[in-house]
C-alpha cells in the first residue's frame, strides 16, 4: 500500500532512501569509545581467527557483488588471502578447505538455497562459517558458527540496494576486526578507517541530495538498447552491480567489465554514442589506477562512446573527457563503493520507470529463490 512505501512511488525508492540509517545502524555499537571493533557477535574464538590461512567468500547476485569489494578489504587489512565464489559454482568443484579455512557466506535473505548448500558443504570440510545476513533467525544463519547481521531493516524490492550497502559495511568491519585479531595492521590505521566509515552515512546522504540530474540523464537514455559499465579495483565491482540493476529493473543489456580488460575484448562494442559509465577510483593515494582510467576514458570517447563518469569532487582530471560528470564525496579508495554504489541504483530505478517497467516486481525475478 501506500503507506507502506512511506509517500515514496516504489518501495525501491524508499529504500535508496533509506540507505543512510541502514549504513549508521550497521554500524551501531560495533565501535567502542577509542575506535576497536566491538564485534562480540563473532563468536568464531579469536585463536581460531589467529590460525585461520584463508578466507572464502560465497554469496549470490547482488550479495556476490559485495564479497567481490570485501575480498580487497580483506586482503588489504589481515593480509588473509580470500576468494570469492558464486555459490552455485562453489561446491561443484571440489573446493579446498579445512578447519582453517573461514567462509564468509553473505545473504540479505539467509534463504537462498545455493548459499545454504555452500555453507553446509564448507561445515562438512570442517571450515568454520560466518554468515552475514539481514534477515533474523533464518536459515542461513542458523546455519553458521556465528552471524553478523546487518541492520538494513526489511528489504521488500526484489533488487537490492540497502541491504547491499550494509552487507559492505559488514564486510569491512570484519576485515578491520581479522586485521585487530590478527594484529596485521596498526592500531592506528584500523581507528583512521573507522573514523572514515564513522561519516560514511553522510556521505551517503549528500549523494542523495544530488540525484536530479543523474535522473534526467537515466530518462533520456531509456530509448537505448545497451550500456556498458567499467571500472578498476573496487570500482569493478561497482560497475558488475551498476549493469545488474540495470538487467534486473529496466531490461536493457547492460554489462560490467574491468576497464583493464577493454583492450582484450569490449572495446570492440563500442560504438557512436553508447552510453559507457566509467567510475573513477580517487585521484588520492592510487593515482596510478587513477591515471589508467583517465586513459581508459579517453579511449571510449576517441570510439565514439557517450562517457558517463562518476567521479570523486574536486576529480579536475576526468571532467575534459566526461560527456556527463557524476559528482561522489571523497571517500578512502576502498570504502568508495558505498557511495559510487548509489548513484548506479538511481539511474537503474528511473531508466526502468521511463520504460515503463514496475520496479519492485521485475519480470521473472523473485526475492529470495529458495531452489538450486
Ligand atoms: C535474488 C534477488 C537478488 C539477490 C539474490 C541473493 O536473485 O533477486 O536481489 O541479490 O537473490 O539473495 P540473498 O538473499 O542471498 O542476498
Amino acid at each position: 500500500s501506500a503507506a507502506e512505501k512511506g509517500g515514496y512511488a516504489s518501495f525501491m525508492l524508499k529504500e535508496i532512501a533509506e540507505q543512510p540509517k541502514a549504513v549508521a545502524d550497521t554500524l551501531l555499537g560495533r565501535i567502542d569509545g577509542s575506535g576497536a571493533l566491538t564485534l562480540d557477535e563473532v563468536r568464531i574464538p579469536a585463536n581460531v581467527l589467529r590460525e585461520t590461512d584463508k578466507v572464502v567468500i560465497v554469496a549470490c547476485g547482488t550479495a556476490f557483488h559485495a564479497g567481490l569489494i570485501a575480498k580487497y578489504a580483506i586482503e588489504h587489512w589481515s593480509r588473509l588471502p580470500c576468494e570469492v565464489e558464486l555459490a552455485s559454482e562453489f561446491r561443484y568443484r571440489d573446493p579446498i578447505l579445512d578447519q582453517q579455512t573461514l567462509v564468509i557466506a553473505v545473504s540479505q535473505s539467509g534463504e537462498t538455497m545455493d548459499t545454504l548448500m555452500a555453507l553446509r558443504h564448507a561445515r562438512e570440510q570442517g571450515a568454520h562459517v560466518l554468515a552475514i545476513c539481514n534477515t533474523n533467525g533464518s536459515t542461513i544463519p542458523r546455519e553458521s558458527d556465528a552471524v553478523l547481521y546487518t541492520h538494513a531493516g526489511p528489504e521488500v524490492a526484489v533488487a537490492s540496494t540497502k541491504a547491499f550497502l550494509t552487507q559492505l559495511v559488514a564486510c569491512y568491519l570484519v576485515a578491520l576486526y581479522l586485521g585487530q585479531v590478527r594484529g596485521t595492521k596498526w592500531a592506528d590505521e584500523i581507528r583512521a578507517v573507522v573514523r572514515d566509515l564513522s561519516s560514511i552515512a553522510g556521505a551517503v546522504e549528500r549523494v542523495l541530495e544530488t540525484m536530479e540530474p543523474v535522473r534526467e540523464l537515466a530518462r533520456s537514455l531509456a530509448g537505448k538498447d545497451t550500456v556498458l559499465f567499467l571500472g578498476r579495483h573496487v570500482g569493478y565491482p561497482v560497475a558488475l552491480e551498476g549493469a545488474l540493476k540495470l538487467k534486473e529493473l529496466a531490461y536493457m543489456h547492460a554489462e560490467g567489465f574491468a576497464a583493464g580488460e577493454l583492450k582484450h575484448g569490449p572495446i570492440a562494442l563500442v560504438e557512436d554514442d553508447l552510453p559507457v559509465v566509467v567510475v573513477a577510483p580517487s585521484p588520492r593515494g592510487r593515482s596510478v589506477l587513477h591515471d589508467k582510467i583517465v586513459s581508459n576514458i579517453q579511449e571510449i570517447r576517441a570510439r565514439g562512446a557517450r562517457t558517463i563518469v562518476i567521479a570523486e569532487e574536486g576529480d579536475e582530471a576526468v571532467a575534459p573527457y566526461a560527456d556527463h560528470l557524476i559528482r561522489i564525496p571523497a571517500t578512502p579508495t576502498l570504502l568508495q563503493p558505498l557511495v559510487a554504489t548509489v548513484p548506479l541504483q538511481v539511474f537503474a530505478c528511473e531508466l526502468a520507470t521511463a520504460r515503463g517497467n514496475e520496479v519492485d516486481q521485475p519480470r521473472n525475478l523473485a526475492k529470495s529463490v529458495t531452489v538450486e
